[in-house]
């Protein structure tokens, strides 16, 4: 790319296929392999990092050698959004990985979100709370694996370095950091250590966010930049947020965390999607008895805090990724005015100063219990075999 030293590459997580794939799962067992995945992490107690030699062909440089990228018409400045953090808990030791976009500020600052119910706020404020930095690397291009542990949301207590090994099927090869006493995984293209500085805040955005609108400045954590090094080759991986490279890998992970959630109290759960955005949530099940539906829609609630506020039932030959069927589905299968479950005054989505992400809505789209004979999705016999030559 012109003006800076390293090639750009983008959309490299934008499809559900590709997503699967990493998992080692088909389209629809995502969430159950997934699932199983975060399970057995959670059993395998930190044989995540396999210590290798630091790379002596590393090159040191500063952040201002990045290609700095401004995305959108009213963003405060050039930001990082593919940056992965990797921080360790200072009381407990147990790390983290999670992306939070950075804007850069200078070659020693960058300005970082971090949201309120993430990890790394609480590892933030556990730091804080002893008045001390936190030591942090930003991974920017990183392997499949660190990518999709760094959008997982896991149990407080469980690593995203072992959800990664586990993923990956073997230990993450890692050298030690430079001036941070953390693991850097080796396969890092461009790696910047550095320290959150305790107790100080400063102005953050405006940003072109995820949900589609301006996120407005904010006084949010300084990053203080302690080194910026690439491997020889790095390619550096940016993310247009809002994209289904932002989505796609998210709405995957939040879909398995719902599936695992209901999973585990309901029978019937088949296959849950985020898709096409984050807030809503569409679960197919195998209904088992009358009113299973709105049980798990009452369930699906309280799975997620943040997301999962329109939430959807399909039956089983449903495509729970297709929400436009699934409103089709809901408008044709009885009656709208029963089957709508709406909670008030319930707080959502954490970033919410005037309370819009409140409330939850359910929507029971299945057929009626019992009636299924009446709602056969119709077909037309030997379609696919049908060749318009022969007619025209
Ligand atoms: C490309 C991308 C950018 C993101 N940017 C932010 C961000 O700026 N701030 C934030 O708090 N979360 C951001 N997130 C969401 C969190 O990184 C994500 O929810 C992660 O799972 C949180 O990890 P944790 O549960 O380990 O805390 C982003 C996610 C993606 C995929």
């Amino acid at each position: 790319m012109r003006g800076t030293q390293l090639p750009v590459v983008t959309n490299l997580y934008s499809s559900r296929e590709r997503v699967a794939d990493i998992a080692g799962a088909g389209d629809d067992t995502f969430c159950r392999r997934w699932s199983e995945l975060v399970s057995r992490a959670a059993d395998s107690q930190g044989a995540a990092i396999a210590t290798v030699e630091r790379p002596t062909t590393l090159v040191a440089g500063k952040l201002s050698d990045l290609p700095l990228l401004t995305y959108h018409a009213k963003d405060a400045g050039p930001y990082f959004t593919s940056a992965i953090y990797l921080a360790k808990h200072p009381d407990t030791g147990t790390p983290n990985l999670s992306f939070h976009r950075s804007m850069y500020v200078s070659d020693s600052e960058l300005r970082v979100r971090l949201g309120d119910t993430h990890n790394l706020a609480a590892y933030y404020r556990a730091a804080e709370a002893r008045d001390e930095p936190l030591e942090a690397v930003l991974l920017l291009g990183a392997a499949p694996e660190i990518f999709m542990g760094a959008c997982a949301s896991i149990p407080e207590g469980a690593s995203e370095l072992d959800l990664a090994a586990t993923l990956a099927g073997t230990a993450i090869a890692s050298y030690q950091g430079t001036t941070v006493d953390l693991p850097v995984p080796a396969s890092s293209q461009v790696v910047v250590e550095g320290r959150f500085l305790p107790h100080e805040r400063r102005s953050e955005g405006p940003f072109g966010e995820f949900l589609g609108y301006y996120v407005p400045e904010a006084e949010n954590p300084v990053f203080e930049v302690t080194a910026v090094y690439w491997q020889p080759d790095a390619v550096f991986h940016s993310i247009l947020c809002g994209s289904a490279e932002d989505h796609v890998p998210m709405q995957a992970v939040n879909a398995a965390k719902t599936f695992a959630h209901l999973d585990a109290r309901l029978p019937g759960i088949l296959d849950v999607s985020c898709a096409p955005g984050f807030m809503n949530t569409t679960i197919r099940i195998r209904q088992a008895y009358e009113g299973h539906a709105r049980q798990v829609l009452l369930a699906a609630f309280s799975a997620d805090m943040d997301y999962n506020k329109l939430c959807i039932v399909v039956d089983e030959d449903d495509d729970p990724a297709d929400i436009a069927a699934a409103i089709r589905a809901f408008v044709n299968r009885g009656r709208v005015d029963h089957r709508v479950m709406v909670i008030d005054d319930v707080p959502g989505f954490y970033r919410d100063p005037h309370r819009d992400h409140w409330g939850r809505v359910g929507i029971d789209a299945t057929r009626p219990f019992g009636r299924s004979d009446e709602f056969v999705k119709k077909s037309i016999p030997g379609v696919e075999d049908i060749d318009p030559d022969d007619y025209l």
